[in-house]
């Protein structure tokens, strides 16, 4: 295959790309802010993510991927080209791509998405599930008989899978993951601190602060926000203690769908699962203390993957080093020509 090879991780919170033989070049809030008086794009990723919750009444910002679903193509796709001219600059051959989608997306979504690539940039294109590249990116090996239980904590999705041989075995997705934390840090302040604080601040307290679990030491942060009433500027105390009560609830769920997961899963790969345990990836994984939250619910041995939320475009980059694994498997890369083809 000619030309540079790249990964994306298209996340609901973040786009990274890992170049074949460089590794991540991009890793940048999926956010763009569009110029309304001047119809163009004011910014895109990190430069965007600045003016989220800011903008003045002209600019408006856009997050193309909600809850893992592409929601605004045309947004992703300007972020796309965007991206793809910041790795390839002025180069004569067009990258080739793999992105990964959520795992129960349909035939048609993942054309739609190939498709997308290939209009953004890429001379051929070819998307895989999630939580297989963020088993890769956490160290399982494509060629590992057993099977293994992955949960990739997002921003918008928790993608639970039991991935084997380089495929998955069984998976489900549920709308709970980072964003949902931060509305629950939202909804503590205001209910019991009488304050309003934006999600960047939550966000901010989860990522300082926030725990699945009573830490021995327990944290606190302050945070600004204004006061419910007075509608004037306020600062409040949160703790980890705070955290944890707050988001337990919807952590619960988490767990009863990976037990609803595990009902429809195979014996032998259940009885593999108790054996090897399970691993904890995407960005929710660095929650203090959520593998031993995990560990105490299920019983067997649960890790965090190092770099939680580099997994999946970690994952992507193993693929690129050995691309004819991939089309053993079973994936296929679409062309320009194929999506032409497909349309007659
Ligand atoms: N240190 C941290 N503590 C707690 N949460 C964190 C931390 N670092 C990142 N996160 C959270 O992880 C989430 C982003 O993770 P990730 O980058 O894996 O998501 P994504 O791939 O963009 O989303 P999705 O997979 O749902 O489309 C955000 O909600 C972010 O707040
Ligand atoms: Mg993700």
């Amino acid at each position: 295959m000619l030309g540079t090879k790249i990964g994306f991780d298209l996340g609901t919170t973040t786009i990274a790309a890992n170049v074949d033989g460089k590794g991540i070049k991009i890793n940048e809030p999926s956010v763009i802010v569009y110029d309304c008086f001047e119809e163009k794009v004011k910014a895109i990723g990190k430069e965007a993510y600045k003016m989220l919750g800011k903008t003045p009444d002209y600019l408006t910002a856009i997050r193309p991927i909600i809850d893992g679903d592409i929601y605004d193509y045309g947004a992703l796709e300007q972020m796309l080209c965007y991206f793809i001219q910041k790795i390839c600059g002025n180069r004569i051959l067009k990258p080739s791509i793999i992105a990964c989608v959520p795992s129960e997306t349909n035939e048609i979504d993942k054309k739609t998405v190939t498709d997308l690539l290939i209009s953004s940039g890429a001379a051929r294109a070819c998307v895989i599930e999630e939580p297989l590249a963020a088993a890769l990116g956490a160290g399982v090996s494509i060629k590992n008989p057993e099977g293994v239980l992955i949960v990739d904590i997002g921003g918008g999705t928790t993608d639970i899978a039991v991935v084997t041989r380089g495929c998955i075995a069984n998976s489900s997705s549920v709308g709970i993951a980072g964003n949902a934390f931060d509305e629950d840090i939202c909804r503590f302040a205001r209910r019991e601190r009488d304050t309003v604080i934006g999600s960047i601040t939550a966000e901010k307290v989860k990522k300082q602060v926030g725990a699945a679990k009573f830490l021995d030491a327990e944290l606190a942060v302050r945070a600004v926000g204004k006061d419910y009433i007075t509608k004037l500027p306020k600062s409040i105390e949160l703790t980890s203690t705070d955290i944890f009560l707050c988001i337990r609830e919807h952590l619960e769920k988490i767990v009863e769908s990976i037990k609803l997961l595990l009902s429809g899963t195979q014996p032998e790969l259940v009885a593999d699962i108790a054996k090897n345990g399970m691993i904890i990836t995407g960005g929710g994984a660095n929650i203090r203390g959520i593998d031993d939250y995990f560990r105490t619910k299920f019983g067997f041995n649960v890790k965090c993957a190092e770099s939680p939320e580099l997994c999946v475009a970690n994952g992507l980059g193993v693929l690129l080093d050995d691309i004819k694994v991939l089309e053993e498997n079973g994936y296929v890369f679409r062309s320009y020509a194929d999506m032409n083809d497909f349309e007659e």
